[in-house]
């Protein structure tokens, strides 16, 4: 009997839409089986699935809420079961402020949702994915953890300093993975995106437009969800050999230093 080849299994965190939903289409073009995520079990997760499952790949809907810290390892255990042993983690599941504003009116309620979704439950989701990762043999596929930040990471949206904090939270949290987990050969990256087309966005979308044309971005557009897909694909599938702890402006060179 020969045996089968082991497949790269793929969980990406809100990936019912936006930019997970890209990323989540451009791993299974590359043949990971994926694990489609979202807070609750609902049509647009349905949705997502079955656009995945066009491609061919094991696909299964992993609804959970990644700010319930206490339901990671059930839903790390749910997925494995149904599609075999994790070796990719895309920790995109992110939110925006409440309300955009000066920091003097930021409310605690919002900072504490930005700090949780967009940097606690990446820190800790990551930690549940790397534990079992090195409480087993690993076959020799690419293990990597891709966390989705923000150019916010490192520049000043003054009307949304709490998300600002919170996805500068989640780029130490990648160094800090990277730092603990190249011993162990597993890579991880941290993606900023720039302006991108989601639903995220489409409210100041025509704004980041203008200013892109403008001269805000270097490429004279805004970005699509797809080329941070593929970006991202291009880094699960281990094409950057001997990297790891990068930090990787999607961002058509907005932050390039010009004067
Ligand atoms: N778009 C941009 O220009 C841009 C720029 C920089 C960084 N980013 C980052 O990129 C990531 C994706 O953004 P996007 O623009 O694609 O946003 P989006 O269109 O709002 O999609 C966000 C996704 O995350 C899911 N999600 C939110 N809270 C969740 C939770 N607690 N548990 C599980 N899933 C959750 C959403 O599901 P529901 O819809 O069901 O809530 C949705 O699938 C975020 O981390 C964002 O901060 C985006």
């Amino acid at each position: 009997m020969s045996a089968v080849p082991a497949r790269a299994v793929a969980l990406v965190t809100g990936s019912s839409r936006g930019i997970g939903l890209a990323v989540a289409e451009a791993l299974a073009k590359e043949g990971f089986a994926i694990a489609v995520n979202g807070p609750a079990d609902d049509s647009e997760l349905a949705a997502a699935v079955a656009r995945i499952a066009n491609h061919g790949v094991p696909v299964v809907a992993a609804p959970f809420d990644v700010g319930a810290i206490g339901g990671h390892k059930a839903a790390l255990d749910a997925v494995e079961e149904k599609l075999g042993p994790l070796t990719t983690l895309v920790n995109n599941a992110g939110v925006g402020v409440l309300k955009r504003g000066d920091m003097l009116e930021v409310s605690e309620e919002s900072w504490d949702r930005c700090i949780s979704i967009n940097a606690k439950a990446l820190f800790f989701l990551s930690q549940a994915f790397a534990r079992r990762l090195l409480a087993r043999e690993r076959p020799s596929l690419f293990h990597s953890i891709v966390n989705v930040t923000s150019s916010n990471a490192v520049a000043v949206a003054e009307q949304r300093s709490e998300y600002c904090a919170s996805k500068a939270a989640a780029a130490m949290v990648s160094k800090v993975l990277a730092v603990r987990l190249g011993r162990e050969n597993i890579a991880v990256y941290d993606v900023q995106p720039g302006l991108i087309a989601t639903e995220m966005t489409a409210p100041v979308i025509e704004a980041y437009r203008d200013r892109a044309a403008q001269g805000l971005t270097l490429f004279p557009r805004v970005g699509e969800p797809g080329e941070v897909g593929t970006l991202i694909a291009s880094l699960a599938t281990g094409r950057l050999p001997y990297t790891t702890g990068l930090s990787i402006p999607a961002d058509a060179g907005m932050l390039v230093p010009r004067f």
